[in-house]
């Protein structure tokens, strides 16, 4: 068979191996050839198409980002561009495409498959919000990340008698907040799935300073304090899927803390720190187990379906599932990481 392969959205930690699981399985289990297509969806759009071989795809495991570059290109909007990926998959005679990425590109591999694209999706995000998947690659690598930051904050956050805010990635849900916060050992944890009171964070971590001289308040981009419907962005300007860049609630969150409380506070944003750099073993294997997964359910003829993780199994869940909206934070961990808050 000729597959195509391509990395859209935002990168992660893992997609690397992914794309080499790919290229190692189709090529190395059943003879096939693999076409790596150039920065998502635009690579069909503008034809830019490199022939993945063993040599191409060798040494890459352990390299964060992506060999095939990567862009938030959505050909939805526009039923010529839908129709010129069609034509540019006919012409390089690809029989089936293997799409890794989070739900936007996934959403497009969708509706591309409707049209008659023999498509497979990989879910891939930092953010974990993809359903019908318990985790997505990348995701334990911010973890990790995040996690490093938030036990060097303590220490300075101790030495001085400080709030530490630490700002995290995650958009729409607060997967990334709550997981390295519950490492991390936070004090307190604002997600987006719950809207946080001020005078309560407040007085809470007034009465945590009594008894111990410094906090760690982790936030995530996509928190709102209660009654507000607006999103903190760092710019106005969205995306061609219509996301705004989240970011600012930190700082938002850290001046509010220093004003009512009078205790000194500092804000940290971590941004993309948290998506860069090597993937984590955790996510190097998982990516990995996706990518042998999706070459199989290419030759099985799974089209339509996205490969997944539950529990400790890989199976195939239909792409409809995966993006009819976010997957939102697990609120037993939610409501456990609350045990150590104060
Ligand atoms: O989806 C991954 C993510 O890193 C989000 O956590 C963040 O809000 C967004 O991407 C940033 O997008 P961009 O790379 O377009 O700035």
């Amino acid at each position: 068979m000729r597959i195509g392969v391509l990395t859209g959205g935002g990168d992660c930690p893992g997609l690397n191996a992914v794309i080499r699981a790919v290229t190692r399985t189709a090529v190395g289990r059943y003879g096939d050839t693999v076409v790596g297509i150039r920065n998502g969806w635009k690579g069909l759009l503008e034809d830019t198409l490199e022939e993945l071989d063993l040599r191409r795809v060798s040494g890459i495991l352990p390299r964060g980002g992506t060999i095939l570059g990567t862009s938030r290109t959505n050909p939805l909007k526009d039923k010529a561009q839908m129709a010129k990926i069609h034509e540019t998959v006919k012409k390089h005679e690809i029989e089936a495409v293997i799409a890794t990425g989070g739900d936007d590109t996934l959403s497009v591999c969708l509706a591309l498959n409707k049209e008659g694209l023999q498509a497979v999706g990989v879910p891939k995000t930092i953010d974990n919000d993809i359903c019908g998947t318990d985790y997505t690659f990348g995701f334990n690598t911010a973890v990790h990340i995040v996690t490093e930051a938030i036990d060097r904050l303590h220490t300075t956050a101790e030495s001085h008698h400080r709030i530490m805010v630490v700002e995290v990635m995650g958009r729409h849900t607060g997967w990334i907040a709550v997981m390295s916060g519950l490492a991390g050992g936070a004090d307190a944890i604002l997600i987006p799935e719950v809207p946080y009171d001020v005078d309560e964070l407040c007085n809470r971590l007034k009465k945590r300073h009594k008894r111990k001289s410094f906090s760690i308040v982790v936030v995530a981009e996509g928190a709102r304090e209660k009654g507000q419907d607006q999103f903190i962005v760092q710019s106005n300007k969205v995306d061609e899927f219509g996301h705004a860049r989240l970011g600012g609630i930190g700082s938002v969150v850290a001046q509010k803390l220093e004003e009512r409380t009078g205790i000194q506070t500092r804000v940290t944003m971590l941004g993309y720190i948290q998506r860069g750099g090597t993937p984590t073993a955790y996510d190097r294997i998982l990516g990995t187990r996706f990518g042998v997964a999706a070459v199989e359910a290419v030759h099985d003829s799974q089209f339509g379906k996205m490969v997944a993780l539950r529990g400790e199994q890989i199976t195939l869940v239909p792409l409809e599932e995966a993006v009819h909206q976010p997957k939102k934070v697990d609120m037993e961990f939610y409501r456990m990481a609350e045990v150590f808050f104060g």
